[in-house]
């Protein structure tokens, strides 16, 4: 792990980070998987957590032993369910639902002059943003429809700095996912995961919940791991 002070850039996830949305995500998976009949574990819920539309839905069917009993077409039609469920939810989406401490943590970055971008798979991110007002804050977002792979595949953490001009080591992502700590890992950033640390062990840093991530907690967890 870099130094505090090689950090030039912050990249989100939105889900579960930023938006108190993932419950809304596993909400909506939670109703898709009791109509193809596949049972809902606490497992399957972390399984999910930032990973893509389709992919979610295969892991579904697949720890129901059904990854075969639907076509292509169908499967684009139960996603697009899914998404109609998870739309609704968001219909009352406001300020309310950006997670504790999180609005003054991006203001604090970007008062201290660090890039910031969006490294969320999910396609309603704009919307999201939108509805939470906090779009004025990121320099830059990237795309989930042009990636490759998506989590737990690095490519869209490597794309996170890219779209700052900064490199891998000048950044430091947050995620709430495991799918999600695997990407920044992989691509060579530092991790900063919130939730259950016993979950989210491959994170560089954990804080349990997003009212710790402040800028002095990153720098005073930074240094003690590197003992400075
Ligand atoms: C985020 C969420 C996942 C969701 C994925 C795709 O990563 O954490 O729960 O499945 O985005 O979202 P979308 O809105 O495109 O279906
Ligand atoms: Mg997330």
């Amino acid at each position: 792990m870099g130094k505090f002070e090689q950090i030039k850039g912050f990249i989100f996830d939105l889900d579960g980070v930023i938006a108190n949305t993932s419950v809304y995500h596993a909400k909506a998976w939670h109703q898709l998987a009791d109509k193809v009949g596949v049972s809902w574990t606490t497992d399957l819920a972390n399984q999910l957590k930032g990973v893509g539309r389709m992919d979610s839905l295969n892991l579904i069917l697949k720890s129901g032993n059904k990854e075969n009993d639907y076509s292509d077409e169908q499967k684009a039609s139960l996603a697009e369910e899914k998404n109609d469920n998870y739309l609704q939810l968001l219909k009352s989406l406001d300020k309310s639902e950006i997670l504790p401490g999180m609005e003054k943590f991006i203001e604090d970055l970007s008062a201290h002059n660090y890039l910031i971008s969006l490294a969320s798979s999910s396609k309603n991110s704009p919307r999201v943003l939108e509805a939470l007002d906090l779009n004025k804050y990121f320099d830059a977002r990237v795309d989930p429809a042009t990636l490759k792979h998506g989590k737990p595949d690095p490519e869209i953490y490597v794309r996170g700095a890219q779209v700052l001009n900064l490199k891998p080591e000048e950044c430091i992502g947050l995620e709430d996912a495991v799918a999600g700590i695997t990407s920044i890992n992989g691509a060579g950033e530092i991790s900063v995961g919130i939730g259950d640390p016993e979950i989210l062990n491959e994170a560089d840093i954990n804080f349990k919940d997003t009212s710790e991530v402040t800028l002095e907690n990153i720098e005073s967890a930074m240094k003690r791991k590197l003992n400075v």
